[in-house]
């Protein structure tokens, strides 16, 4: 008997044909799952990544907030026209610290993943303000209520004990300075900056004087300048041509 006669007879039964469609994707199944038990991280490390520093925190935490990420997605796909717009396409590392992650395929507004360092604070200050004032043609909304609405790092340390508590690994020691490092991110003359620096590499140290404390649309844009320059991507060609 052939292959071709043996498999007719397989076709032609129905229960038979089910036994072995049942065995089929179960060993195809475990084949995919069962590696998956064995891994500690399906993330490849990527060097630059750290989790957020207590002012960064503090900005994401008002980004949730007021639904950014309604109308913006940080998840550049790996396409000619996302990469030459936006810049490298997302590492899965990239937010391997964002608790809830903020990837989307919904944009009103354009991909946030690597905003940061795009423009000045004071084009964000202007455009949160009144985003028509620099963009006329623009449906977001306005978030000048922001400034008037003030941080206070009190619970610093106990919203990172949270997210420790869902895998970010935040040392005793990041949790036991989260107020220093949180006032030392706006003052650059400050003792706590080297200490800041160390443990958060790359954390942007900006004077936001002239405050009567820092409001959350300080925090939000510390967070904005920080988003996607946390990896080194400075020697990525974006022109898919070559
Ligand atoms: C109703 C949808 C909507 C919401 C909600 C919204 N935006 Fe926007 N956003 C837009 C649109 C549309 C643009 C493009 C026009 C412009 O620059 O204003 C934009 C642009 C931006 C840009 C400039 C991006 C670039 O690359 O030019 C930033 C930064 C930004 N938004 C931040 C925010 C933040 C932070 C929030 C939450 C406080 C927010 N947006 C909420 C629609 C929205």
């Amino acid at each position: 008997m052939s292959i071709l006669e043996k498999h007719k007879i397989l076709e032609k039964n129905a229960s038979l044909l089910l036994v072995f469609s049942f065995l089929v994707v179960t060993i195809g199944g475990l084949v995919e799952i069962a590696p998956l038990f064995y891994l500690q991280n399906t993330i490849e490390k990527v060097e630059g990544m750290r989790p957020y520093s207590p002012m960064e925190l503090a900005g994401r935490d008002i980004y949730i907030r007021e639904g950014c990420y309604v109308c913006h997605s940080q998840m550049i796909r790996p396409m000619r026209d996302e990469v030459e717009r936006y810049g490298h396409y997302s590492l899965a590392a990239e937010s391997m610290y964002d608790h809830p992650f903020q990837w989307g395929s919904k944009r009103t507004g354009p991909d946030l993943a690597r905003v940061g360092g795009r423009y000045s604070d004071a084009w964000h200050v202007h455009h949160l303000r009144n985003p028509q004032s620099v963009v006329p043609e623009s449906v977001m909304p306005k978030y000048a209520f922001l400034e008037r609405r003030m941080v206070d790092p009190t619970y610093m340390a106990d919203k990172m004990r949270t997210h420790v508590a869902v895998g970010v690994p935040y040392t005793d020691e990041m949790i036991e300075n989260a107020v220093a490092d949180f006032n030392a991110q706006i003052d650059p003359y400050a003792d706590g900056v080297d200490g800041l620096l160390e443990r958060y590499p790359g954390a942007q140290v900006r004077n936001f004087d002239g405050n009567e404390g820092i409001s959350e649309m300080d925090a939000l844009i510390a967070y904005l300048q920080m988003l996607g320059t946390l990896v080194d991507f400075s020697t990525f060609e974006p022109d898919a041509s070559r």
